[in-house]
């Protein structure tokens, strides 16, 4: 039988649209009768990755867990959905020659507007210097070089994110062409 998982690799700043962009995603992919499991970083901080801080050797120990995690579950024909910042070039591009089939998707946003909107009052705080090592502030953010999808929250809805990372996923042959029907429910 062809192998049906993946590792669908969402990357970004803090607010840049990761987990909106993901969730929807998997609710796609679960409607055309895919086993989907997801990562949030958020989640993944709080069980797998407790205790973990934000050090670069803390965030490559966090990044490298989560892309075992992938890894089991991509060769065992599930989708694995992960949004975690996932700030270094070197440990994505780890998982994903681990992996194999993976597919990066990069949520860009300009820190201006993050800072804008600041969800969860992080920005504010990290330019009060009240955070240190905060992610697009004063803590390294490497942009991927060749994501196979880039998404942009300030310029797209989410939904037309998840259209074009479902169009790539069909044209890449991990998904199967829909009619536009849901295949299962
Ligand atoms: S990663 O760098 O290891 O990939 P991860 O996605 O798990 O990060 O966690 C990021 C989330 O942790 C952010 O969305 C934010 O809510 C919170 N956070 C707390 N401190 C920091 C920090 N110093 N840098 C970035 N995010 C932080």
């Amino acid at each position: 039988m062809e192998p049906q998982g993946f590792t669908l690799w969402f990357t970004g700043l803090s607010g840049s649209g990761k987990t909106t962009a993901s969730r929807l995603v998997e609710k796609e992919l679960r409607a055309r009768g895919y086993k989907v499991e997801m990562l949030d970083g958020d989640v993944v901080r709080e069980n797998l990755s407790k205790g973990l801080g934000f050090s670069k050797e803390d965030r490559d120990t966090n990044i490298r867990r989560i892309g075992f995690v992938c890894e089991l579950l991509t060769r065992n024909d599930v989708v694995a959905i992960t949004a975690a910042i996932s700030p270094y070039r070197a440990v994505r591009d780890e998982n994903r020659a681990r992996i194999g089939r993976f597919v990066e998707v990069y949520a860009k946003c300009p820190i201006a507007v993050l800072a804008e909107r600041d969800v969860k009052g992080l920005y504010k705080k990290a330019l009060a210097g009240e955070i240190k090592n905060f992610t697009g502030i004063d803590d390294p953010y490497e942009e991927p070089l060749n994501p196979e999808v880039v998404i942009e929250s300030d310029k797209e809805t989410p939904e037309q994110s998840v259209a074009k990372i479902v169009a790539k996923l069909e044209a890449m042959g991990y998904l199967a062409r829909s009619n536009g029907h849901q295949a299962k429910s």
